[in-house]
């Protein structure tokens, strides 16, 4: 008997799924590239069930039935590129290659072409989640040759998480546009971490609040609009108490985030593109300083600052701060889906933000009762340019926009930084400026380098010799 489907890396993601897999009712081949790793899996984890290991990628190949489907989990880059430099000659016409990396995605463009040369099939997918959702129902974000995504939806649909508008999986077009959603869900990922890590350093820093209160605000918005997985594990976070210490495990964490590429990408393709994304670059950007701890330490000495307290009425500004918190996280889905559409319009994917939206809802890391509404949103309208101009986004922003100005000028005002609250207030109130300075930039660009500009009382070019006017 032939196993239906293969999975090769068995890193905690691939070992969850390779179960996952076969708990839905699948048979699976497995491989690693070191062998210890494969004998424990199948003694530790895989006793019993239809997992048959595999010790060499012509084994595991030999084991699946045709055409062939296998699931790559292994690391993006070069490791990813090794092995399919190894298993693309082992496969026949029509196999399917399934990359469930995080492959940039030039990357998968680039392996794609590669495949289809070969007369294979291939699918870049994000597969979002952590070692939870891949055991229990991960969102599937696929992309590429959609024959191959026909071999494999019924197999997704089973072991995806199921949300409140079916499985958590979808084909969203063809060459990398699975990766690319998945790399901007890990854009507004960031986002969303930097926001909640900066309303954490406003009640700590600012109101002088523990651990236990902030878990308990965290909490409260948990109930409400900013149901999130995100803000509910933060609450988990803040309730942590270290067993070593006593004290709350986050205090003794070192205050340096790291990153393995995606939110960098993503601001980077947004950049190329010339979509608007500054709340998901500052996220990366204050990653970035987060790892200039030595330096921090020493300006800290020398660059004075305010007074860090809060004054005022602590309620009042924890009401504010919900506000701030809201608008910035609904500015970051508003940055990422808007990229997305830049995206696919650049790139003719045909993508359909509704269906991003729905895919999202459960499962991956940036699941929040927001996305029903977003879903809503691009379901009336699928060419929105922007969450804010729909409701309630619209009104969300009219309610809120006082509180997130007061936050932003308050943490100003303490030397508390809110580079991800602070960017998602100057974007919105760049977007809704009919004329913004630009004028003047064009004024100097033309100054210094004739590069002409146009005038908004006729048509036409204009250069001026701005010299020999003045
Ligand atoms: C997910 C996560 C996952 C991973 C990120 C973390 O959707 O399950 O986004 O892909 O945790 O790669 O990224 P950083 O290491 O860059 O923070």
């Amino acid at each position: 008997m032939k196993a239906e489907f293969g999975i090769i890396g068995l890193a905690t993601m691939g070992q969850n799924l390779a179960l996952n897999v076969e708990d839905k009712g699948f048979s699976v081949a497995v491989y690693n590239r070191t062998a210890e790793r494969t004998r424990k899996f199948l003694e530790e984890k895989a006793k019993g069930r239809r997992i048959v290991p595999c010790y060499s990628l012509e084994e595991l190949v030999e084991s699946l039935s045709r055409p062939r489907k296998v699931l790559l989990m292994v690391k993006a880059g070069e490791p990813t590129d090794a092995v399919l430099e190894k298993l693309f000659p082992l496969l026949e016409r029509g196999d399917l290659v399934i990359d469930g990396g995080n492959a940039h995605y030039a990357d998968t463009e680039r392996r794609l072409r590669e495949a289809e040369g070969r007369g294979l099939l291939y699918l870049g997918t994000g597969i979002s989640g952590g070692e939870y959702g891949a055991l229990h129902g991960p969102a599937i974000m696929a992309g590429g040759h959609r024959e191959g995504y026909e071999l494999i939806e019924g197999l997704f649909q089973k072991i995806a998480a199921q949300g409140p508008e079916g499985p958590c999986c979808a084909y969203f077009g063809p060459g990398s546009a699975g990766h690319y959603v998945k790399m901007v869900h890990n854009g507004i990922e960031y986002a969303v971490m930097e926001t909640l890590a900066e309303a954490y350093d406003l009640m700590k820093r600012g109101l002088s609040m523990s651990c236990a209160e902030m878990a308990d605000v965290f909490g409260r918005w948990n109930q409400g609009e900013l149901s999130s997985y995100l803000v509910e594990i933060t609450e988990k976070i803040l309730r942590y108490v270290d067993p070593e210490t006593g004290e709350p495990l986050v205090e003794k964490i070192l205050d340096t985030a790291q990153q393995k590429g995606t939110g960098k990408w993503s601001t980077q393709s947004a950049l190329d593109i010339g979509t608007p994304a500054p709340t998901i670059a500052m996220a990366v950007f204050a990653r970035v300083i987060s790892a200039l701890k030595a330096e921090r330490t020493e300006a800290e000495k020398l660059l004075p600052g305010p007074e860090l307290h809060l004054h005022g009425d602590r309620e009042e500004f924890l009401s504010d701060l919900f506000g701030a918190v809201y608008l910035t996280v609904i500015a970051a889905y508003a940055q990422g889906l808007r990229q997305l559409r830049d995206a696919s319009a650049e790139r003719g994917w045909g993508l359909d933000l509704s269906e991003v939206a729905r895919v999202w809802m459960a499962g991956c890391i940036i699941r929040s009762s927001l996305l029903v509404l977003i879903r809503k949103a691009f379901l009336e309208q699928p060419d929105l340019p922007l969450l804010f101009l729909a409701e309630p986004f619209r009104s969300a922003w009219e309610k809120h926009h006082v509180a997130l100005r007061r936050v932003v000028a308050r943490a100003h005002e303490a030397g508390i930084p809110v580079p991800a609250m602070d960017s998602a207030l100057d974007f919105v109130d760049a977007y809704r400026t009919a004329r913004l300075p630009a004028n003047l930039i064009q004024a100097q660009r033309d100054f210094f380098g004739a590069h002409t500009y146009q005038r908004v009382d006729k048509e036409g070019t204009f250069h001026t010799d701005w010299e020999a006017v003045a």
